[in-house]
């Protein structure tokens, strides 16, 4: 939970200026993050009519945030929207944003070549201070880091949706990453308020390896019909105590996703049963159903 007397200072110094590449679900939220715990951030997106979309996001979200914050304190939810504000900006040219960046946050689409293109670019651009992460959900750190020359300044920083809800972040450790900068992505994880955990790049590092087969089984369960949708949902939700149930949080991270996830795993990993790709989420992905974010996935929403 948010307080208002944290004191950022002595990470500020460390951490001052963000840059975030990509800013769609992810994106958007942790430069909405960054913007409150005191960052000058620089949003990235390939054009301005999807910045424009990402800051219409952010307004919403900070919207919410404040409102939780300064319940019965108008006054003080405007300040806090209007400074956190002052601190965001946007830009389409990810060269340019990266000039004076302490950090840079990726997340953008979850492909190996599309990552390594921008990482390559950024590389060139960004002076040697700036510190690179990528918030992939599946791919390996080590291989979106082979194509830059600061390996040591690399590592994974893994956020979960919704972003300003959530309140863990995952820290990812290459053997190349120095430990300059794995105590500078703690104490930036500490002054945006996260929980920080660590862990090595292996697949899904803690939470996806083990939520992605839980998911997956779900969906196999629902399609052997042992069980409706609803009922495996209201399972999870009332006997295991899970916000969500396993079908519901399917649709609300996205079946492009998940399917991207599982696919990817599945290539690499074929004789791992938990990894084989489920016949019916492909299926909603070819029809576009991708769940929460096009209205309709396993369920559908208005
Ligand atoms: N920004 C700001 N605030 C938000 C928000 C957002 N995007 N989304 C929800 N909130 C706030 C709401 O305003 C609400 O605030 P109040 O308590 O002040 O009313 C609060 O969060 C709860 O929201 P709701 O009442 O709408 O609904 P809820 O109680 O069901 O909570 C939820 C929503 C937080 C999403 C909860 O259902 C939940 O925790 N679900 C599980 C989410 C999860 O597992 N995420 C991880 C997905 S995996 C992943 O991200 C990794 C990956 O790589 C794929
Ligand atoms: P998204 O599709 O909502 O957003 C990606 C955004 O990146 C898009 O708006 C796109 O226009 C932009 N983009 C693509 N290429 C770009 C480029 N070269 N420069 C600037 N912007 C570019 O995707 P998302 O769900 O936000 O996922 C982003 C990343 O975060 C992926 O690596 C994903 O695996 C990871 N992730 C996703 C979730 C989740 O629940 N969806 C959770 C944790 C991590």
């Amino acid at each position: 939970v948010l307080k208002r007397s944290f004191s950022t200072s002595s990470v500020r110094q460390v951490i001052k200026n963000v840059t975030v590449i990509g800013g769609g679900l992810m994106g958007s939220g942790i430069a909405q993050v960054a913007a409150q715990g005191g960052n000058n951030v620089t949003l990235v997106e390939v054009n301005s009519e999807l910045l424009k979309k990402a800051e219409a996001s952010i307004t919403n979200n900070l919207g919410r945030v404040a409102k939780k914050l300064y319940k019965d304190d108008p006054n003080g939810a405007k300040k806090f929207v209007d400074e956190t504000q002052s601190r965001l900006k946007g830009s389409t040219n990810p060269s340019d944003a990266v000039k004076d960046s302490d950090l840079v946050v990726e997340a953008i689409v979850e492909n190996m070549s599309v990552k390594h293109k921008l990482f390559k670019a950024l590389d060139e651009a960004a002076p040697p201070k700036t510190l690179f992460a990528s918030n992939t959900s599946s791919l390996s750190i080590g291989e979106i880091a082979a194509v830059v020359n600061r390996k040591d300044k690399f590592g994974g920083l893994h956020f979960f949706n919704p972003v300003p809800v959530m309140k863990l972040l995952e820290i990812v450790r290459i053997p190349e990453q120095s430990e300059e900068t794995y105590q500078a992505f703690v104490a930036w994880g500490k002054a945006i308020r996260k929980t920080c955990v660590t862990c090595k790049d292996t697949p899904g590092f803690i939470v996806n390896r083990l939520l992605v087969p839980y998911i997956a089984e779900a969906i196999r369960m629902m399609e052997r019909g042992d069980a409706s949708p609803r009922d495996i949902d209201i399972a999870m939700k009332l006997g295991a105590g899970y916000p969500m149930g396993p079908i519901e949080l399917a649709d609300y991270v996205g079946h492009d996703t998940t399917a991207s996830i599982i696919q990817g795993w599945h290539e690499k990993f074929p004789d791992n049963p938990l990894f084989n790709p489920c016949e019916s989420t492909k299926r909603l992905v070819q029809e576009k159903k991708l769940g929460v974010k096009t209205g309709e996935g396993y369920y559908k929403y208005n």
